[in-house]
């Protein structure tokens, strides 16, 4: 059976709150910490679903990682040629960033390996990853479709490419970038738009020889990784349904500490400001080699945007959030340029109209993104279709409806926000388990 939460109405939204570490940083850490010569420390690490089960997966493949307490793992690298191979499916669970990491990851191995996914990572496209690592000489079958599971067999070295992304995604300059640590020669990747650029730093970070900018990178295969200890700092991604949600509800006034500000995630601040937020960034400092603020929010009356198609790559998270900002900002939003919302946990565009218009909001789809008519929202029943995002962006719309909002399934959450429920209730928003 599934979980689902009763929301709203609720608020104000106050007090001082911490939102757990960024999921994107936690898999990769786990990830280069496990193939680095040594043993590195990471603490803020996202205890989420998806983080953990990128964990497992490298302890199936031979890696020793501990956790000493919460959100810390001491991870016991085996080098770039120690992990081991194993008969048993590797579990990726909801996680689109774990497989097409590890897929990158995994293609230059003497070994054969099989990725799984739950039912939704069962459904999202893969080629783009298997498609620039079978150039690189990797042996990747799939479902019909380019689907998961994949079945990676083992090969005698890959060879480095020069990459033009053919989509602007992390997920996929990471897999090729990851795959040319076991290439001969250069790996090349060039964007169409900058994204989130984790990989690049923290490969540096460990030590490996990168050149990057924004939207190109360039390494050399065959060196060495070196254990580094990784502080991570908090998601904006989680933070980002806070700043929402304190915007909409009257007499709001949040503090959200230390949230990661790398500026490939911050779209949404820009475009919340652009509709009249007001939201301040306090005590500017560095995590990890990463920006980090205190973000003050308080209630502002929004209104439609135009939301700017250039920062569409800088908050391709952000969107059902924004989705319930917009409904209920005054006049119209426009997304367009956002195609890629409809390949995510589920079709984003799709999932989030059909849950806002549950709610009353006047929400036309387009193929790339929506126009939504600002307005009052009712109670309603509404579904995330087990996407954690859309979970918690239909929960935050729900604060300022005039009734009472029915979320189905809402177990995914704790993918990426484990103890959402309860830090959101503790600062005031209506919210329980139904
Ligand atoms: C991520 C990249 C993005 C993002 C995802 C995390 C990453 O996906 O949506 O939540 O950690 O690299 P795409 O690469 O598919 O845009």
């Amino acid at each position: 059976m599934s979980l689902d939460w009763l929301a709203g109405p609720g608020g104000p939204i106050r007090g001082e709150i911490t939102v757990p570490g960024d999921k994107s940083i936690s898999h990769r850490a786990i990830m280069l910490a496990a193939i680095a010569e040594g043993t590195s420390r990471i603490t803020g690490f996202l205890e989420g679903e998806d983080t953990r089960a990128t964990a497992r997966i490298f302890s199936q493949l031979g890696v020793r990682i501990e956790i000493p307490s919460a959100s810390e793992r001491r991870v016991h690298g085996v080098g770039l040629h120690g992990l081991r191979g194993t008969d048993e499916p590797l579990d990726c669970g909801n996680a689109g960033t774990g497989m097409r990491l590890l897929t990158g990851l995994l293609a230059g191995q003497g070994f054969a390996s099989r990725l799984v996914g739950d039912e939704s990572l069962s459904r999202r496209p893969m080629r783009r990853v298997t498609e620039p690592l079978a150039r690189m000489g990797a042996r990747i079958d799939s479902a019909p479709g380019g689907l998961p599971p994949l079945l990676i067999q083992p090969v005698n070295g890959l060879r480095g490419i020069d990459f033009e992304m053919p989509v602007a995604s992390a997920q996929v300059k990471s897999a090729v970038l990851l795959a040319g640590l076991y290439a001969q020669g250069e790996t090349h990747v060039r964007e169409p738009h900058p994204t989130r650029d984790y990989t690049e730093r923290m490969l540096a970070a460990f030590g490996w020889p990168i050149a990057f900018r924004a939207g190109e990178a360039a390494m050399l295969g065959r060196h060495v990784l070196t254990a580094t200890d990784v502080s991570v700092p908090a998601d904006f991604s989680s933070a980002a349904f806070f700043l929402v949600a304190a915007s909409l509800v009257p007499g709001s006034d949040l503090l959200i500490r230390r949230v990661g500000m790398n500026p490939r995630r911050t779209g949404l601040l820009s475009a919340l400001r652009l509709m009249g937020a007001d939201i301040v960034e306090e005590n500017p400092g560095e995590q990890g080699g990463e920006a980090v603020a205190d973000l003050r929010v308080r209630f502002a009356r929004l209104h439609g945007i135009i939301v700017p198609e250039g920062l569409v790559p800088d908050m391709i998270d952000e969107f059902p959030s924004l989705f319930a900002a917009a409904s209920l900002a005054e006049g119209r939003t426009t997304v367009a340029g956002a195609a890629e919302l409809r390949v995510k946990e589920s079709d984003r565009i799709a999932t989030m109209a059909s849950g806002l218009r549950a709610l009353g909001a006047m929400i036309e789809e387009t193929p790339d993104g929506a126009v939504i008519e600002g307005g009052r929202l009712h109670g309603g029943d509404t579904d995330s279709h087990g996407d954690h995002r859309i979970a918690m962006s239909l929960a935050i719309a729900a604060q300022q409806a005039d009734g009472e909002v029915r979320i189905a399934d809402c177990d995914n959450v704790a993918t990426s926000f484990p103890g959402f429920l309860e830090l959101a209730h503790g600062c005031g928003f209506g919210l329980r388990l139904a």
